[in-house]
């Protein structure tokens, strides 16, 4: 399907095709509201939201494949002068549809603080250093197989302000896009045994039953010897194994 310019010339974007999806989703994400997670008490919708029939605007997507991210997107520790400071570490995985099949091509975005626990972002003023080596964002498709991979260091623990000494657990942001707007997904990654997980809101703001997806594993089998540590985590996109969204 094509999206056409005003003159109805030329495509301006080059859609997917119409894609019809299950919706045995919906226990598996967080709600809009979760008291213990501060900011939702305002932000979340008061009334119940009304099911809508997907029509060609969330059926389809942008086909990111015609102008791919260059490949030293994927290495956030690649992107400046020097080398970033903390743990090098690779994150890799598969991305799959909801039927499992792996889906090639995707945009996948990831965006995270650096090793101290800071955001190269104005609004961050948390008292950490910030990192000129390190931007904390990184862009590529999956390949044919739907699997991505990045390097990166590994993300500190930061302060936030949802209650008395809150701190998020270390994160990586994730987007991805799959192959149309109904399929996008914006989530977090956590690393296993990090004992901030028990006290965070957001993290429990997610169902119990697909908590645990949301930590990636270490996966030795990855690891590039002598020089970084390896993680997987594979994302689904919708049905009832998706990766839970978050946060809400
Ligand atoms: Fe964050």
């Amino acid at each position: 399907m094509r999206a056409y310019d005003r003159n109805l010339t030329r495509p301006a974007v080059e859609c997917a095709a119409v894609i019809v999806f299950r919706t045995d989703d919906r226990e598996v994400h967080p709600p809009h509201r979760f008291a213990d997670y501060r900011s939702t008490r305002l932000r979340a919708p008061l009334a119940r939201p009304i099911a809508w029939p997907h029509s060609p605007s969330e059926s389809t997507g942008p086909n990111f494949a015609r102008r791919p991210p260059a490949t030293r997107e994927a290495d956030l520790t690649a992107q400046h002068a020097g080398a970033p400071l903390g743990e090098r570490i690779t994150v890799a995985g598969q991305l799959r549809d909801e039927d499992g099949l792996p889906l090639a091509g995707q945009l996948v975005e990831i965006w995270q603080a650096n090793s101290a626990g800071r955001y190269a972002h104005p609004v961050d003023q948390h008292a950490a250093p910030l990192d000129p080596n390190f931007s904390g964002v990184g862009r590529c498709l999956t390949d044919a197989d739907g699997r991505y991979r990045f390097v990166t260091i590994k993300p500190g623990a930061y302060p936030w302000q949802n209650h008395a000494n809150a701190w998020r657990p270390a994160h990586i942001h994730f987007s991805v896009f799959g192959p149309a707007f109904a399929t996008r997904l914006v989530t977090q990654m956590y690393f296993p045994g990090d004992p901030l997980l028990e006290l965070d809101p957001i993290f429990h703001a997610v169902p119990e039953a697909a908590r645990e997806r949301l930590i990636a594993a270490f996966d030795f089998a990855s690891t590039t010897p002598d020089w970084a540590l390896g993680y997987r985590f594979d994302v689904v996109l919708r049905g009832r194994d998706a990766t839970p969204g978050g946060p809400p």
